[in-house]
């Protein structure tokens, strides 16, 4: 594990402008911009696309996921957001009435909408998680809560908001001594977390790629655990099918699936156009090392953290937080209009609930830190005035 050098070059980031929100949508690499400029120009010329390409490039993709995930690739379906997953595993996952589907308070919307219908259909309950004021945490929060009537947890690794982090191998350890289900959305972990899922045995997880896995919008990656690989999919699509390999035969119907979690992909999951680009983003990270990534991204976070101590803001510390993500507070709240003061200085950042939420990533360099401390400065002298 080492820190890596500023990658700034790697990317088509403009110099004057610093970007600290990989958390809300991530630039893709130069290389995988070039992956994608031949994948489109590929549609120009459809009689170089072969029925093997049809199958390969959703496989390549699926391997890359697992790899970043600690996962079998045979486990990997493909999906088009994090919400599709959660959809297939609300369509297969066993809840009765009365039981429980326990959530934290304020989690991303694409894990909550699905279960509060589940919840409904089924006549059982959400149990939204607060944090007592106590200074415990999410995961402490989620063991005293997990039961003999939890059905399902469902949980990201680290919070959105501000990044809190839940311990994942506790969390996994508790459900199954319960008998609950655990399905995760790694959308703000996977490709920057080190996260190893043949540990955390998970029922269903899933990640959308446009964020740390630095891939395009509309594509993500579902891992099924084996005991769900014979559920039901949210859609009926040709390429799902046992033999599907041989399109002289499509119209002679299967009843079968293709093995593993295939039968969860989403229609047209070869994704000619966008898969390439996943996949290069994802070939990058592995190279540069999913936990060297964490290592220096949790450097320059403290880095940040340090210098905005200074204005009075307060974060969580590593270890209570994915040390990627920074989510920043202060008493008597943040300056007014924030996120669009700091852009009109060219600095993006986010606010979630109270938080400015911090996200940089490896393009980002000490003068990106300067000049978010300026322009933050700036603005708490304004609102202090
Ligand atoms: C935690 C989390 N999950 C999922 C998503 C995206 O969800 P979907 O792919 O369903 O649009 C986001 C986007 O901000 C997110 O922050």
């Amino acid at each position: 594990m080492t820190t890596i050098p500023c990658q700034r070059d790697a990317f088509d980031l403009p110099r004057h402008v610093t970007y600290l929100n990989c958390a809300y949508m991530s630039p893709i690499s130069r290389t995988a911009m070039a992956a994608g400029e031949v994948a489109i120009r590929g549609k120009t010329r459809p009689f170089e696309t072969t029925a093997a390409d049809f199958f390969s490039l959703p496989d390549r993709g699926r391997e890359l996921f697992a790899q970043i995930v600690g996962a079998d690739k045979e486990g990997v379906a493909v999906v088009p957001a994090a919400s599709y997953g959660m959809a297939a595993a609300a369509l297969n996952l066993p809840v009765e009435r009365g039981q429980e589907i326990i959530v934290l308070k304020d989690q991303f919307p694409s894990n909550i909408y699905p279960w509060r219908r589940l919840a409904a259909d089924r006549g059982a309950k959400v149990h939204m998680l607060n944090l007592p004021d106590d200074g415990a945490n999410w995961t402490d929060a989620l063991l005293s809560a997990i039961t003999s009537n939890t059905a399902i947890v469902a949980t990201p690794h680290c919070h959105w908001t501000n990044g809190a982090l839940i311990d994942l191998d506790q969390v996994g350890a508790a459900c199954r001594a319960s008998d609950a289900a655990l399905v995760l959305d790694l959308t703000q972990s996977a490709g920057v977390f080190p996260t190893d899922l043949s540990r955390i045995q998970p029922d269903f997880a899933v990640a959308a790629t446009y964020k740390f896995l630095m891939g395009p919008y509309g594509l993500g990656f579902l891992w099924v655990h084996p005991k769900w690989r014979d559920g039901r999919p949210v859609e009926e699509n040709w390429g799902s099918r046992k033999g599907a390999e041989d399109f002289a035969r499509l119209v002679d119907y299967q009843d079968d699936y293709a093995p593993g979690a295939k039968r969860f992909d989403m229609g047209e999951r070869s994704q000619f156009q966008i898969m390439p680009v996943a996949i290069a983003g994802m070939e990058q990270l592995l190279e540069w090392g999913i936990s060297s990534i964490q290592e220096t991204l949790t450097a320059r976070t403290l880095q940040i953290a340090a210098r905005a101590k200074q204005l009075g803001f307060h974060s969580l510390d590593v270890g209570e937080r994915a040390g990627h993500y920074l989510g920043l507070t202060r008493d008597g709240g943040l300056p007014k209009n924030l996120v669009q003061r700091l852009a009109d200085q060219n600095v993006y950042v986010s606010v979630r609930g109270p938080s400015v939420r911090i996200t940089p990533h490896l393009y980002n360099d000490d003068v990106d830190v300067d000049r978010f401390v300026d322009a933050l400065t700036k603005e708490v002298s304004r609102a202090n005035a």
